[in-house]
């Protein structure tokens, strides 16, 4: 069933229980590995959203915290922080780094009444995508913004212009039953990938002043191919297919995602090319 057949209370449901699942647990355990491979474009990101001391923020999806604890230096003592996620082992996660500017909240940030006009910044690391109606979601984010405030943050192009991520599923495909392709309108990690998608929705909930400009970066992926491969297991669109197939289907898949990351292996470790959209808008 595409998002289209299913209502916004339905996906969110389906969200919220992925990310307090495995969804969660798997972010978690890789995030370490995810903050090194994101480093990059977490300090773009942040120079886009450009916080100043003293400033109000909202870190939307704010998973376990690195880039709220990242904004709460930027905005110093005078400054606040609010980290928003469905998922409350992230947010207990985020919790134990007892920021005394910043404060975490398990919560759907597409709905959650944030006090009207009241932060300078709304900014997000690829927390925005799994809205079930981001439209009405980006008009309550949008509702929480000072009239002089900022939207920042950064999403993913699309799988194509993802090899890092499409480049094992590719592989693996013959041998795994994978999931059907999600439909241009579901929430998901590449459903931003749509450059005009992303307009439409921030148009249509109240942004003005628009600049979704692309970032081309290189994802280092692991040590090695078979570093690759263990960690596919552990997180990503991969990790549930190689959970539930037959061991000896999911031993082919990985000798196949092997053997295609094999190219581009260097002493450095395995790198991909990988594309964001980083998007920066006014609250009309
Ligand atoms: C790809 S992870 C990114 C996490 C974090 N921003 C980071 O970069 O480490 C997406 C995050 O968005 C959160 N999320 C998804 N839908 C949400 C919603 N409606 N409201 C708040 N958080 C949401 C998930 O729980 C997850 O932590």
């Amino acid at each position: 069933m595409t998002a289209a057949a299913k209502s916004t209370v339905e996906l969110a449901a389906e969200q919220a229980a992925h990310w307090n699942g495995p969804g969660g647990q798997n972010w978690l355990k890789a995030q370490a590995r995810l903050d090194h491979l994101m480093a990059g474009i977490t300090r773009d990101v942040l120079a886009l959203a450009n916080a100043q001391p003293g400033e109000k923020a909202i870190d939307v999806g704010c998973g376990p915290g690195t880039t709220t604890a990242a904004l709460a230096a930027s905005v110093g003592p005078e400054g606040h922080v609010l980290g928003v996620d469905i998922s409350q082992v992230l947010i207990d996660a985020a919790a134990t780094r007892r920021l005394s500017n910043a404060t975490f909240l398990v919560a759907d940030a597409g709905a959650h009444p944030f006090e009207a006009a009241s932060v300078d910044l709304i900014f997000s690391r690829f927390g925005v995508m799994f809205f079930g109606d981001p439209v009405a979601a980006f008009t309550n984010l949008r509702r929480a913004l000072k009239p002089s405030g900022r939207l920042a943050f950064v999403c993913w192009r699309s799988a194509q212009d993802n090899p890092w991520s499409l480049a094992p599923v590719k592989a693996a495909a013959p041998f795994l039953p994978l999931p059907p392709r999600p439909g241009p309108e579901d929430p998901g990690q590449f459903a931003f990938g749509d450059r005009a998608r992303v307009e439409r929705i921030l148009k249509g909930a109240g942004f003005t002043g628009l600049a979704i400009e692309p970032l081309d970066v290189e994802i280092w992926m692991g040590r090695d191919p078979a570093d690759v491969v263990a960690n596919a297991g552990r997180f990503g669109p991969l990790s549930r297919p190689l959970a539930e197939a037959e061991p000896a289907a999911a031993a082919r898949a990985k000798a196949a995602i092997v053997e295609a990351l094999v190219p581009h292996a260097t002493k450095d470790g395995v790198s991909l090319p990988g594309g964001c959209w980083l998007v920066s808008a006014r609250p009309g």
